[in-house]
């Protein structure tokens, strides 16, 4: 069967990536500008898979849907998942994902948010082209000797506390799955935490870990509470970590002294798009745009040539993994979150 794909929310960029590496693969590829959702799913039929990003919505309606166009595969371009209902999918149709292509990407852009925020380059940028050198108000901090928090220690996490372990940073990790074998285990600055102390002790805490119910909100009143005053709070993970609403009265009281956020709870409507010349009519978005100590970015950490090429690669390995009908190593469902049938080397279903 030919690999028949209709791809949504792309961008140039997808384009140009995927129709170089799709020429290694030769599968039939229509891209569509528009999200995936209940109002575009009736562009499926005649395709037998579809390829979905970050913020498209693949919720039991758009299942449903799928499945009667006859589409059999859901390609996700992401490492992410939160967005796709596994419940509906589960034994219906396929899920596929890119589980890795460049941790470093992600890892060196929390980098960026933090060194920008210490030593406030954003700021220095726009000044000197102004014509304003002074330095005041640009005052940082020395990372070498500072604590840092790393929540989550899988791919992403580890490139971090290896790039902070290089800046000379003490680093406390938490993970629900402790890995005691990480190459810097036996670093005498590393070493695995309890949140609580996570929360108590770190200058800079940058989240790692995926969206799930258990992690959704985890930064919110009560946890900012217990963190030290100051505190640099960056998220590259994904937007709902974060309770904004909290964040945003964490900032006003000065106990989070900066934060970096690659990720937005309501980013849907705005990340990836130009909306320069529109009304933002989201008002936390909008508040936390005026603090001079918050930098947002738009959900831009993957963004390197190396990570596109990666996801381009593994996206159309996974389709013709699948419409070969062997093993599909990137396969996930309800059952497993990644790991059924791993060691038999079969289908999830
Ligand atoms: P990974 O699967 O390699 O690592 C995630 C780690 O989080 C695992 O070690 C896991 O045990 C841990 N974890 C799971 N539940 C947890 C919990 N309740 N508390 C603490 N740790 C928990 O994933 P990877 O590749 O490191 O990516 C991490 C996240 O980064 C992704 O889930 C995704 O949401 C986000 N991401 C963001 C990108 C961006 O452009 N901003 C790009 C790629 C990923």
């Amino acid at each position: 069967m030919s690999n028949n794909i209709a791809f949504f929310d792309t961008k140039p960029y997808d384009r140009q990536s995927f129709d170089s590496v799709n020429r290694g693969y030769g599968a039939s590829i229509t891209y569509f500008d528009a999200h995936l959702d209940i109002n575009t799913v009736n562009l499926t039929p005649g395709f037998n898979a579809v390829c979905a990003f970050v913020n498209d919505t693949i919720d039991a309606a758009v299942i449903d849907q799928l499945v009667e166009n006859g589409v059999r595969l859901i390609a996700l371009r992401c490492a992410g998942f939160n967005n796709v209902d596994f419940k509906a999918a589960f034994r219906r149709i396929h899920v596929v994902r890119v589980p890795a292509y460049s941790p470093h990407a992600v890892a060196e852009h929390a980098l960026a948010l933090i060194m920008s925020l210490n030593r406030k380059t954003h700021k220095a940028y726009s000044r000197t082209r102004d014509g304003n050198f002074s330095i005041n108000g640009l005052l940082g901090f020395d990372m070498h000797g500072k604590t840092a928090g790393i929540i989550g220690t899988g791919k992403i996490g580890r490139c971090m506390i290896e790039i902070l372990l290089g800046f000379g940073m003490k680093v406390l990790a938490f993970d629900k799955h402790r890995d005691p074998s990480l190459a810097f285990a036996s670093s005498a600055n590393f070493q695995y935490a309890e949140l609580k102390d996570i929360y108590a002790k770190s200058d800079i805490i940058s989240l790692h870990c995926p969206l799930t119910p258990e992690t959704e909100h985890m930064i919110n009143a009560r946890t900012i509470e217990q963190m030290k005053p100051g505190v640099m709070i960056i998220n590259t993970g994904r937007g709902k970590l974060i309770q904004t609403a909290a964040l945003i009265h964490g900032l006003k009281t000065k106990k989070i002294g900066a934060a970096g956020l690659d990720v937005y709870e309501e980013e849907s409507d705005y990340f990836f798009e130009d909306k320069s010349t529109e009304i933002l009519t989201d008002d936390m978005l909008a508040r936390l745009l005026t603090f001079p100590n918050v930098l947002i970015t738009s959900h831009q950490a993957f963004f390197t040539a190396e990570a596109l090429r990666g996801i381009a690669e593994t996206t159309l390995q996974n389709v013709k993994e699948f419409f070969d009908g062997g093993y599909l190593q990137n396969e996930i469902c309800y059952q497993c979150g990644g790991t059924c049938l791993k060691k038999e080397k079969k289908r999830c279903f």
